[in-house]
């Protein structure tokens, strides 16, 4: 039987530690979903259906799915007959958030065990969050996501999509 691993997260937007992650995963795993929540609590600065985009074309070339979704990820787990959630760590911040969340999706589906997989040693300091507060101050982020994103986001910024006016 083929191994399937779910990659869930907010990817507002999607970064090189988020792609290693995924590169990573679709290493160890027969398949690798990469799962895009609809609704993060902060609100995005895309939507759902444009970070998905996003990632798909980042990920051009690997055996890699994109899908978005609302609701319990040990819910979409099942249903996508996944035998592991993956999540990145950076590092001992991350950990005590991931280890919570890990251990609620084992309450939730007993059949799903979180794999931990650390990015590189040089995306350890990017997040999704960071790279918006440096777009929002005017600084570059080239080298922290794929310059496609870099470019959607300096667009937001400006507003010249329509969608976001500072
Ligand atoms: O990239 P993020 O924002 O850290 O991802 C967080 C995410 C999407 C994995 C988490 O918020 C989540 O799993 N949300 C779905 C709702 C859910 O299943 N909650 C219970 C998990 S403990």
């Amino acid at each position: 039987m083929s191994s399937l691993a779910l990659y869930p997260g907010s990817f507002d937007p999607l970064t090189y530690g988020h792609a290693d992650v995924i590169a990573r995963a679709s290493r160890l795993f027969d398949r690798v979903v990469v799962a895009v929540l609809v609704n993060p609590g902060k609100a995005p600065w895309f939507t759902a259906d444009e970070r998905a985009a996003m990632i798909q074309e980042a990920c051009t070339g690997l055996r890699v799915d994109v899908v978005t979704f609302d609701g319990l990820v040990a819910e979409l787990a099942r249903r996508q007959k996944a035998s592991a959630i993956i999540r990145g760590l950076r590092g001992a911040t991350d950990f005590d958030y991931e280890r919570q969340m890990a251990l609620m999706n084992r309450h939730l589906n007993s059949d799903i065990d979180t794999v931990f997989l650390m990015p590189a040693m040089e995306f350890g300091h990017i997040s999704s969050t960071l790279v918006k507060e440096v777009v929002s101050l005017g600084g570059s982020v080239s080298g922290l996501v794929p310059p496609k994103i870099e470019a959607r986001l300096q667009q937001r910024r400006a507003g010249s999509d329509g969608i976001r006016q500072d």
